[in-house]
């Protein structure tokens, strides 16, 4: 196949995009790409072999070291880090706190960017992330960029998580988000900004059934 169809779907963290991203994947048939997740198994390589950070032969080194795959049993996000299934350790918060400074760092960007588009050769699939509609895929058929308003955001993600962690405050989950907004749009490597052409869905007074069709409304005219 080669006029396959990509959708990028970019935005701030705790924005639903991969909700989004796998629902429509999995109503599409498409292939479903967490493009955080293959950051997410980096920082955790470079916490398990104490990767100096200042030191780009180290990074490099590491780089060439680290093999990454996705399961494509479902449409939720398994990913193998040399062969290890890795998903729920890339979710712990040593890892939450790691990723910010790995994916800052240009050798890490070029690398993922280089594989991401590799797996977007030939094939129809979904990709969330930060930088996949000016990046990764500039020429994307479909660009999405997600918002919701910022107590919103920290509303949800305070309920997924508070089960887990009965500790933390509302106050501390919107704190760290407007930190990893700043993070993400600040950095100097592929800075979270909106594509020109992409489309904004703000959901913050959407249904995931909403957002669905939303978006199956902008594909499924290029099928
Ligand atoms: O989406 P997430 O929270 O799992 O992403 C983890 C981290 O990776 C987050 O700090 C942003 C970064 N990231 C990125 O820089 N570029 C991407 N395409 C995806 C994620």
């Amino acid at each position: 196949m080669s006029n396959n169809i990509i959708v990028a779907i970019d935005g701030y963290s705790s924005c639903g995009k991969s909700t989004l991203a796998k629902a429509l994947a999995k109503k599409l048939h498409f292939i479903y790409v967490d493009s955080g997740a293959m950051y997410r198994a980096v920082a955790l390589y470079f916490l398990r072999n104490n990767v100096d950070m200042a030191d780009h032969a180290q990074i490099e080194q590491a780089l060439k070291n680290i093999h990454l795959n996705f399961h494509s049993r479902d449409y939720e996000s398994h990913i193998l880090l040399n062969e290890e299934e890795v998903s729920e350790e890339i979710r712990q918060m040593p890892v939450s706190e790691k990723v910010s400074a790995v994916s800052a760092l240009k050798e890490v960007r070029r690398e993922m960017v280089k594989q991401q588009q590799r797996m977007g050769k030939s094939k129809n699939i979904v990709m969330d992330g930060r930088d996949i509609g000016t990046a990764v895929f500039p020429d994307a058929p479909v660009k999405l960029f997600m918002t919701a308003d910022p107590k919103v955001r920290a509303e949800r993600r305070f309920k997924e998580i508070h089960p887990k962690n009965p500790d933390i405050t509302l106050e501390e989950v919107f704190e760290n988000l407007a930190h990893r907004d700043y993070a993400d749009t600040t950095r100097s490597e592929s800075p979270l900004v909106r594509a020109e052409d992409a489309i904004i869905l703000d959901n913050t007074n959407l249904t995931p059934e909403q957002q669905l069709q939303f978006a199956l409304d902008k594909v499924e005219p290029l099928m």
